[in-house]
């Protein structure tokens, strides 16, 4: 029987499908009570009960599980979609949510278009996207396009699920809805501003994606940037996804495009050992870059990001490092002050410190760096939602702040494309050890540019 709403997975018994979608839809339908069918299609073959199992398993929920379908599909052979057509028929939201590797993309459009499954414009009928969209610049353009022929930009989802991570949200309120911080966040005060998004774990299983595309098209293209666009944009007329996406374009026009004297590579040791990776693999696993920003806020400020694969621990944090006091005298000396330092701590332990400087305890006049620290989950009692419940969650109402629109996915590209053809060119990335933070040379670029050193919070004094 058709539902109010029917959830199509295309590739519903991979990975993505198992550790997010099904069990953020599990938690999102205690949550929300939404009443959805899932529609599970792939090439391999499942009897419904087997794909019933897998939903009960995944979801946790036994209702979900019920009224699940499966439907095996060759993409190649439209035809072969005939019977998700059947189903859908009288439904009246549908989603279909693209889960699969992205050679599959065209052609599940052409058939969902060409089947009168989707009419362009038509608001009830919708197109969820996973990563990665595009290899380059090229690529996505072409993406862009086909999406664009058979949908309205309204009908399309395209995930970066960094976005729709609480704590990132919380930039925009945090920046915007507090009158304290805007005056200070430009480049006369601000000295440099750094993104680290950095993970413990290696590449695990995934080498045959992971060994395609290295760590600047996996994280800075897309979740690093829209950080960065969030953090450095001018203030959207309102908080509507339109006005964000628009302001969030015009920071990224002025990013100039990463260059490669700018930039380091890492490979973590053991790299060419993970199954999969192919014999003498020169995709890096680390990538640390200088962002110039050429507008009046920010001309001139060294921005500093990098990510890695392998890192000491699992830290993604935005540092806004602002100058030092202009004078400090103290017992008639003159004193290095304390820089003042706005930690957005996206993850773990989500929330902001501020780290200032502050009067030691005691007899003497003395400074030391302390913190005032907001902790995100102590403003609900509710545990943090994964961001894949967000983002199922604007789908299901139709909702768009979450995600990225298509022209910054391209001026993305625009902004990573040239680093990441110099690297394809030529050399080997530095090989760092396993825990480390990456190559020296990553210390360099950031000293040489004037940003100091890198800065996550716990390394720092007041930042615990
Ligand atoms: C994904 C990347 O987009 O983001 C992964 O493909 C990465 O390589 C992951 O591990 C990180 O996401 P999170 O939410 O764990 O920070």
């Amino acid at each position: 029987m058709a539902g109010p709403v029917d959830l199509v997975i295309f590739g519903a018994s991979g990975d993505l499908a198992r550790r997010k979608i099904l069990p953020s839809l599990g938690a999102l339908a205690v949550r929300e009570g939404h009443k959805l069918r899932v529609i599970g299609a792939g090439r391999s073959h499942k009897s419904t009960e087997e794909f019933r199992e897998l939903v009960k398993d995944a979801s946790g929920r036994a209702d979900l599980a019920a009224t699940a379908e499966w439907v095996q599909l060759d993409y190649a052979d439209p035809a072969t979609f005939a019977p998700i057509n059947a189903l859908i028929a009288g439904t009246k939201v549908v989603i279909f949510y693209l889960a699969t590797p992205p050679e599959t993309f065209s052609p599940i459009m052409v058939a969902i278009a060409n089947s009168g499954m989707a009419t362009k414009g038509d608001p009830t009928r919708r197109i969820v996207l996973e990563k990665p969209l595009g290899h380059d610049l090229a690529s996505a353009r072409k993406l862009n396009a086909q999406l664009a022929a058979a949908f309205e930009e309204q009908q399309i989802y395209r995930i970066d699920h960094y976005l729709a991570k609480d704590t990132v949200q919380n930039v925009l309120a945090f920046r915007f809805s507090n009158s304290l911080f805007e005056p200070v966040w430009n480049r006369t005060l601000v000295e440099t501003i750094q993104i680290t998004a950095a993970e413990k774990e290696g590449i695990g299983k995934r080498a045959g994606y992971y060994d395609q595309v290295g760590a600047v098209r996996d994280m800075i293209q897309n979740h690093v940037l829209q950080l960065l666009a969030l953090v450095t944009m001018e203030p959207p007329t309102t908080f509507d996804a339109d006005y964000v996406r628009r302001a969030k374009r015009a920071a990224l026009r002025a990013m100039l495009p990463l260059d490669v004297t700018s930039a380091v590579r890492g490979q973590y040791e053991g790299y060419l050992d993970e199954p999969g990776v192919a014999p003498e693999s020169r995709r890096e696993t680390y990538a640390a870059a200088r962002v110039a920003i050429e507008n009046w806020r920010w001309d001139g400020v060294p921005i500093f990001i990098r990510t890695g694969k392998a890192l000491p621990r699992r830290a993604t944090e935005v540092v806004i490092k602002l100058r030092d006091a202009p004078l400090l005298r103290i017992g008639g000396r003159r004193q290095r002050g304390i820089a003042t330092l706005i930690v957005i701590r996206v993850q773990p332990d989500e929330g902001i410190t501020l780290r200032i400087g502050a009067k030691r305890p005691g007899p003497k006049f003395e400074l030391v760096p302390a913190g005032m620290r907001l902790d995100y989950a102590k403003l609900t009692r509710a545990t943090l939602p994964d961001a894949y419940e967000n983002v199922l969650s604007e789908v299901l109402t139709g909702g768009h702040s979450a995600f990225p629109g298509a022209e910054e996915i391209e001026l993305q590209w625009e902004i990573v494309d040239p680093l990441i053809k110099a690297w394809e060119a030529e050399g080997h990335p530095e090989v760092y050890p396993i825990g480390s933070w990456g190559p020296r040379t990553a210390d360099d670029l950031v000293e040489a540019g004037g940003g100091g050193r890198w800065i996550v919070s716990g390394d720092e004094p007041g930042t615990a």
